[in-house]
């Protein structure tokens, strides 16, 4: 087994946490999901660093700080902001964040707590695997996607002009720890752009998380964390399986694109600016899901009477309404879904899926086919 599993009981309200451990060539970590999952902090070797910041947004640290010491027990925490958005993730605020570190006395024993959505997860984790050739960093994720995405997996990455994580690093942090609480300020839409990136980890999981997507997906609010934390722990578990046995996507790891094909070319159509990261791949996993059928894969009607292919389409759907796509230009977004294996250095793949819990991995598709199902979506 690649991860290993626990339950700790711990008293009264916050009796429910659960801890996986990452596998990773550079070191083991632990993921400890669950309301007071800061608390875990106390539990790492703090004594051995010189220095403690966190890296976070101002609004984020205002509403959430105060909890965040309360729990972790840390003080004399040193706080770096950065600005909220996908625009911070650039090597211009890689130099500010580093210069603010400087003058903030770090040094290389320093730990760098990284307080924040995916931008500050990967622009923080990217800091960290390069000030003064690496610090120690630990991941707090305060977004449903960096809950069940962006904060394992060691990925880091800054944005260079459009080219999105176009320099980063490989660089576990020492623990993640998500406490759901935190998305109870999340704003609707954020909240639910994260939700499709579960549905992702749904699709690719199978029947027992995605059935209880399936009857949960309705009433799953921001502010409803006791409900909210197993379904992350579900979600996230899904990743940590994948990256513990392929860290580094030579295989195994590239099934976590499924969607994402048709989604990075949502977004990059659109300059970064129209769709939440989720939202895009919401349209993306639409999309191969009806590639998927014009392959002949999904089967017929299930014991449900729908056929996986609806139940996945169906499951997005409910999630909430997508920004149309309707004055998309179809060439525009066709000509960004990469061409073939050439186009970017073997990295081009199609993930597909076979059915709910199986997905394939395809060099490429008949782009006509693909023509076909964007233009059914516009009209959709
Ligand atoms: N490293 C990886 O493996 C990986 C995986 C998936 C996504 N990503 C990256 O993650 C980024 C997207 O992450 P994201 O969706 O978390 O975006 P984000 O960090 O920009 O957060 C979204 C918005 O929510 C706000 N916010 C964050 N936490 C909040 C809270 N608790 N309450 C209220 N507001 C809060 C932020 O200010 C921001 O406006 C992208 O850059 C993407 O490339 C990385
Ligand atoms: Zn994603």
């Amino acid at each position: 087994m690649l991860f290993v599993e626990s339950r700790s009981a711990a008293a009264g309200r916050e009796a429910w946490m659960r801890r996986f451990r990452v596998k990773s060539a550079h070191r083991d970590y632990p993921v400890v999901i669950g309301c007071g999952a800061w608390r875990a902090l106390r539990e790492l070797p703090l004594a051995r660093y010189s220095s403690l910041f966190v890296l976070t947004e101002r609004v984020l640290w205002k509403r959430w700080g105060e909890r965040f010491l309360d729990h972790s027990g840390l003080d004399g925490l040193r706080v770096v902001f950065v600005p909220g958005g996908e625009r911070s993730k650039s090597l211009a605020e890689l130099e500010r964040v580093a210069s603010a570190l400087l003058r903030g006395g770090a040094d290389r024993r320093s730990l760098l707590i990284l307080f924040g959505g995916g931008v500050v997860g990967d622009l923080g984790g990217f800091v960290a695997s390069t000030f003064m050739r690496g610090i120690d960093c630990v991941q707090v994720p305060t977004t449903v996607v960096a809950q069940v995405d962006s904060s394992v997996g060691g990925k880091t990455a800054v944005n260079v002009g459009a080219a999105k994580n176009l320099v980063g690093t490989f660089y576990p942090p020492r623990a993640v720890l998500a406490d759901p609480v935190v998305l109870s300020s999340l704003e609707e839409r954020v909240f639910r752009s994260g939700l499709y990136e579960v549905v992702k980890h749904a699709i690719l999981a199978g029947p027992p998380l995605f059935d209880e997507l399936e009857r949960r997906i309705g009433g799953l609010r921001p502010d409803s964390a006791p409900s909210l934390e197993r379904l992350i722990a579900a979600a996230v578990k899904v990743k940590i399986d994948v990256v513990s046995r392929d860290e580094r996507e030579a295989g195994g790891r590239r099934v976590l694109n499924l969607g994402h094909t048709v989604g990075h070319a949502l977004e990059a159509a659109t300059g970064y600016r129209y769709f939440l990261h989720g939202e895009a791949v919401g349209w993306g996993l639409l999309a191969v899901t009806r590639l998927a059928s014009r392959l002949g894969w999904l089967g017929g009607p299930g014991d449900s009477g729908r056929s996986d292919g609806e139940r996945m389409a169906r499951l997005v759907e409910r999630v909430g309404p997508l920004p149309p796509i309707r004055h998309l230009k179809p060439g525009a977004v066709l000509r960004l879904l990469p061409r073939d294996k050439k186009a970017v250095g073997g990295q081009v793949h199609w993930v597909i899926p076979e059915r709910i819990g199986k997905v394939r991995i395809v060099p490429d598709v008949d782009r006509a086919a693909v023509a076909a199902v964007f233009r059914e979506l516009q009209t959709r």
